[in-house]
């Protein structure tokens, strides 16, 4: 834990044990966070303690383990609840990712709800997980997918979004901030504007959560989601926040153990608030991990991780933008801590291994956003993402090596 004053990067460096290794005879510039993100101590001692010292499992059993596992458990549904600001715990539901969210969302409130014609607004921005699931539902209602365009700059289109919107709108599914370009959305407003047509409106967190606070009353939202490993957690655990009203309506989505009534042959009943979306063992020490990485994070305060990131962010624009021969993908007026480039010649797989060489990690490919890439008419992008653990020395060991790859192809 944390007890700093002032952002110290230093300091929150020591607190992941990853930062004391090297790769390949380099310091580790561990710039991949957008896809997975590293985890402190206190997150990895917290997963040890729940197997070590309370494991059984929960809802399940009298026994003091099911209980004191049980306790966590539900504990961390409320300090994701807190976390949140949502109304009740009973609006958080644990999956294992945000992918499994959002299919929650479209398979029981999609299918439920869509009728043929109906319209599903999605936006270019979005990641593979936020266009699939509605694909397979508008193939299943006869609902329509469309995308609300972005700009040159990969700003979500305002204007377009509001002539979009109209009485077929059923649902607006937009992310908080793009996984690939890092434009943050202005979602309170797009949230606003389908709640005047009529919609409900699911927004992708994935992104969003290792580096704002969320609030979800504020927003307005009627789902939003998120995962666990983004945000410094164990990997297999997502958040789904509804609307209490929103789900009590819906039907569960997974059916098995622990989300119901009562079982007969004839007849099943089904259990009240979360418990109903969450069908067998659940991912209880994931659950616990997550916990443990939101008061981490809460810790130290999203004001200085954000002040921190955003520096970070100019830094790396500023220094990756004097490469003659390199284009940033991406520059939104709000962006969080991720930089898209191609290098003139070079194809992206090929920077992501040169810079490895350098210990510098970074995601290569289409970001699971191909319609994105498409927009911007490149096949693939290399792709910098930051977090609170970043420093200085990370972004000058990414720009030597994008050097040494523009020498290499000369
Ligand atoms: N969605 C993750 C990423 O952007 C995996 O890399």
């Amino acid at each position: 834990m944390n007890d700093m004053t002032t952002f110290d990067v230093e300091k929150v460096r020591r607190d992941f044990p990853i930062f004391s290794r090297e790769v390949h005879g380099k310091p580790l510039a561990f710039l991949d966070s957008g896809a997975s993100a590293q985890k402190p101590t206190a997150v990895l001692e917290a997963v040890q303690r729940a197997y070590a010292e309370t494991y059984a499992n929960v809802h399940r059993g009298v026994h003091y383990l099911s209980q004191a596992s049980t306790d966590l458990y539900e504990g961390a549904r409320e300090t994701v609840r807190a976390h949140l600001n949502a109304a009740s715990i009973d609006e958080i539901i644990f999956t294992k990712n945000a992918t499994e969210s959002i299919n929650l969302v479209a398979y029981s409130y999609g299918w439920t709800n869509l009728k043929p014609g109906d319209e599903i607004l999605l936006s270019t921005l979005e990641h593979h997980s936020n266009i699939v699931p509605w694909q397979l539902i508008a193939e299943k209602t006869g609902a329509v997918v469309k995308a609300v365009p972005i700009d040159a700059h990969g700003e979500f289109m305002m204007e377009a979004y509001h002539d979009m919107l109209g009485p077929k709108t059923k649902i607006v599914a937009v992310t908080h901030i793009s996984n690939a370009i890092g434009t943050i959305t202005p979602v309170k407003e797009i949230i606003s504007a389908a709640h005047d047509a009529g919609a409900v409106v699911l927004i992708d967190g994935s992104q969003a959560a290792p580096h704002m606070k969320i609030d979800v009353q504020d927003l307005g939202a009627d789902f939003y989601v998120f995962t666990g490993h983004k945000v410094f957690g164990p990997t297999g655990i997502g958040v789904l926040y509804g609307r209490e009203e929103l789900l009590e309506a819906m039907p569960p989505f997974l059916g098995g153990g622990d989300m119901v009534g009562r079982v007969t042959f004839e007849k099943t009943t089904y259990a009240k608030g979360h418990s109903k979306f969450e069908a067998g063992t659940p991912p209880i020490v994931q659950a616990i991990g997550l916990a443990t990485a939101i008061d981490y994070i809460n810790d130290i305060g999203f004001e200085k991780i954000g002040a921190h990131e955003q520096a970070l962010l100019a830094y790396a624009t500023e220094q990756l933008g004097q490469i003659n021969s390199l284009r940033i993908i991406g520059q939104a007026r709000h962006k969080a801590p991720i930089i898209s480039f191609t290098l003139d010649g070079v194809h992206p797989h090929d920077i992501g291994t040169i810079v490895d060489r350098g210990g510098v990690a970074i995601r290569v490919g289409h970001h699971c956003a191909q319609p994105l890439m498409d927009h911007f008419d490149v096949p693939a992008t290399a792709r910098a993402s930051m977090a609170l653990y970043n420093n200085r020395a990370d972004i000058d060991a990414l720009v030597e090596s994008v050097k040494s790859v523009q020498e290499i192809f000369g």
